[in-house]
């Protein structure tokens, strides 16, 4: 039986950071083992805010050496970014018009990143979920992986799907989420109540990025903002930032909560602080000395681009196709 499909985006905004690491970047390396995947790198949803432009270039260039390092397997999936593929500007003007501007406003992202940007509220900060639902939809996608706060942009793609559909016959697949599990959600160490983003301060001691030095690391985490009660325990409405640094390490070591909080009972957060911290470095480790391999080579990563561009256009031919025939251009 054809392994089902999966697609899913990552933005090249920032620098990759724990939080995308281990609610995403993880998930999608295990994923690979039983679907046919395609990874995107969403240079496109990028310039929906204002970038540097050589900035931009440089982090989809971080990013996919980081990716490759995490061990996304380019040769057996498609590795690619959503720029060198037509097809997703493409479908993304014909599913914008099957999407209604009472949808498109009802976004929180739209509204969030609208309050953020005051002074750049693009056409395409509103349309950027139609872009998403074109990437997803080009494949025949069965599962997206995405983490909470897309999931409402996975809804929209799903309503635009079943209306084209209800129109013209079976042209999409109906995509469903897959949600990375809760406790993969990594909050900032300085503000544990908000996710950690790579959009925050990169002056801040909030995130973690995953190209940081291990020195650096280690003063972040004992940094990170707690309470004063000093025991380790997972409570994440009363102890924030404590529950965060729990989870944190559950997911890098594989231990449960009340594993982790036996195995500190007693010892205080700043002891704490640095066996979380360790255990990130540790599990960094091998990736960073193959990202430190691989970054510099152009030539390599390049054709890297290359291959997955002309493999992400093959695999969205066939439906692209179908949803220009279905609309009525004329087809040769
Ligand atoms: N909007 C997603 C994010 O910011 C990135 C993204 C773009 C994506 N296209 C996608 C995720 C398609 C999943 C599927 O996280």
């Amino acid at each position: 039986m054809a392994q089902k499909i999966v697609f899913s985006g990552i933005q090249p905004s920032g620098s990759p950071q724990l939080g995308n690491y281990l609610g995403a970047l993880r998930n999608w390396v295990a994923l690979q083992e039983d679907y046919s995947c395609r990874y995107c790198i969403v240079d496109m949803h990028s310039i929906t805010v204002r970038q540097s432009p050589a900035a931009l270039e440089k982090n989809a260039r971080d990013l996919l050496a980081f990716l490759i390092s995490a061990g996304l397997d380019y040769k057996k999936h498609i590795l690619y970014a959503q720029s060198h593929v037509r097809a997703h500007a493409q479908l993304a003007w014909i599913l914008s018009c099957f999407t209604y501007m009472g949808e498109l406003s009802r976004m929180t992202q739209f509204k969030d990143k609208s309050q953020k940007h005051e002074d750049n509220i693009n056409a395409g900060l509103f349309t950027y979920p139609v872009l998403m639902a074109a990437d997803i939809l080009l494949f025949g996608t069965e599962l997206v992986p995405i983490g909470e706060d897309q999931t409402q942009h996975l809804e929209l793609s799903r309503t635009i799907a079943a209306r084209f559909n209800n129109l013209y016959g079976d042209v999409f697949k109906v995509p469903e989420a897959y949600i990375t599990r809760t406790g993969t959600r990594v909050m900032g160490l300085q503000e544990p109540t908000r996710k950690m983003s790579k959009s925050d301060d990169p002056a801040s001691a909030n995130v973690v990025y995953l190209l940081d030095e291990p020195k650096s690391i280690l003063n972040k985490f004992k940094r990170a903002v707690t309470d004063s009660d000093n025991t380790v325990r997972f409570a994440p409405e009363e102890k924030p930032g404590i529950s965060n640094l729990i989870n944190i390490y559950s997911a890098v070591t594989g231990k449960d909560f009340t594993d982790i909080e036996k195995e500190f009972e007693g010892a205080g957060y700043g002891k704490f602080k640095t066996a979380v911290a360790e255990a990130v470095i540790s599990e960094l480790e091998p990736i960073i000395k193959k990202y430190n391999e691989i970054r510099a080579d152009a030539a390599f990563l390049d054709d890297i681009l290359k291959e997955g561009a002309q493999k992400a256009d093959a695999a969205a031919e066939d439906i692209m196709r179908k949803a220009q025939k279905a609309v009525g251009f004329i087809s040769l």
